[in-house]
């Protein structure tokens, strides 16, 4: 298939393209830079530089690369999640999942894409007994400032499942750990970057519309769809790929 990756640069993109690539897709994958855009075609990438709040630029873009499946994976985070940056990021990042994705869902659909999937988050449910499964409400009445990542979260998810006749997908990944995200471990629901990427990939390959929780099983998140329906393994590394 033909896959149009947002965000081929980030933590999970990164880890995203051999599995693409290994699986017989077609990638074309978009940064904001032209060194980057460089580094990517070094690896057999088909690059796009563009920025996803230029929506006419996004548009042609999407257009040009003719996808079937459009990956949403982009963020606005610090590297490593730097503690000292996080409050102004958490603005920047609601505004990538609400104008991004509004963006991204008028791109595919005007260029026919058959299926959008997007990477969310799994911990911003509503305090409730755990652990908590898809049908779970989001925790659209915290305080600000978990308010401003919930409201951004609910936009992105909303966007993505219901733009008919986009069949939507929506990843609620654990926190990221392993290399590219600076944290060689992470609180619970954690998660891999490596299997986060592997989820992407079954994402295409076996999702039906709808979300799914993907992270390490813990008290906190069920991951019984996920191991259900996408046969999701919590414990696929990259490096023990033939
Ligand atoms: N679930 C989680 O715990 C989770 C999820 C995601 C990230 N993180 C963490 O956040 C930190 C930073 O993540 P990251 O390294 O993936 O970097 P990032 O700065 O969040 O960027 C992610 C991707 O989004 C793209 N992007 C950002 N703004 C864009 C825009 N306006 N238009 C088009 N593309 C845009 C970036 O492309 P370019 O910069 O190349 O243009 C990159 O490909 C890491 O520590 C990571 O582990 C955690």
């Amino acid at each position: 298939m033909r896959i149009f990756l947002a965000g081929a640069t980030g933590a999970i993109g990164k880890r995203l393209l051999p599995l693409l690539r290994k699986a017989g897709h077609h990638v074309v994958g978009t940064t904001r830079s032209g060194a980057k855009s460089a580094a990517l075609r070094a690896t057999g990438v088909e690059a796009v530089v563009v920025d996803v709040f230029d929506a006419a630029a996004l548009l042609r873009a999407v257009a040009g690369a003719r996808p079937d499946i459009v990956m949403h994976q982009l963020t606005d985070l610090p590297p490593g999640l730097d503690p000292a940056r996080m409050a102004e990021a958490g603005p920047r990042n609601a505004r990538i999942r609400r104008e991004g994705t509004e963006n991204l869902v008028r791109a595919a659909l005007a260029a026919g894409v058959r299926r959008l999937i997007a990477q969310s988050i799994a911990w911003m449910y509503a305090a409730r007994p755990q652990p908590y499964t898809e049908a779970d409400p989001l925790d659209i009445e915290a305080q600000a400032p978990r308010a401003i990542t919930v409201a951004g979260v609910a936009a992105l998810e909303r966007l993505t499942l219901a733009s008919p006749p986009l069949e939507g997908v929506v990843l609620r990944y654990g926190h990221l750990y392993g290399p590219g995200t600076g944290a060689d471990r992470a609180e619970a629901p954690a998660l891999h970057v490596d299997a986060a990427a592997a989820a992407a990939l079954l994402a295409i390959e076996k999702a039906h519309p709808g979300i799914y929780n993907i992270a390490e099983p813990s008290g906190y998140l069920s991951i019984e769809k996920a191991q259900r329906e996408l046969d999701f393994d919590p414990s696929f590394r990259l490096n023990a790929l033939a």
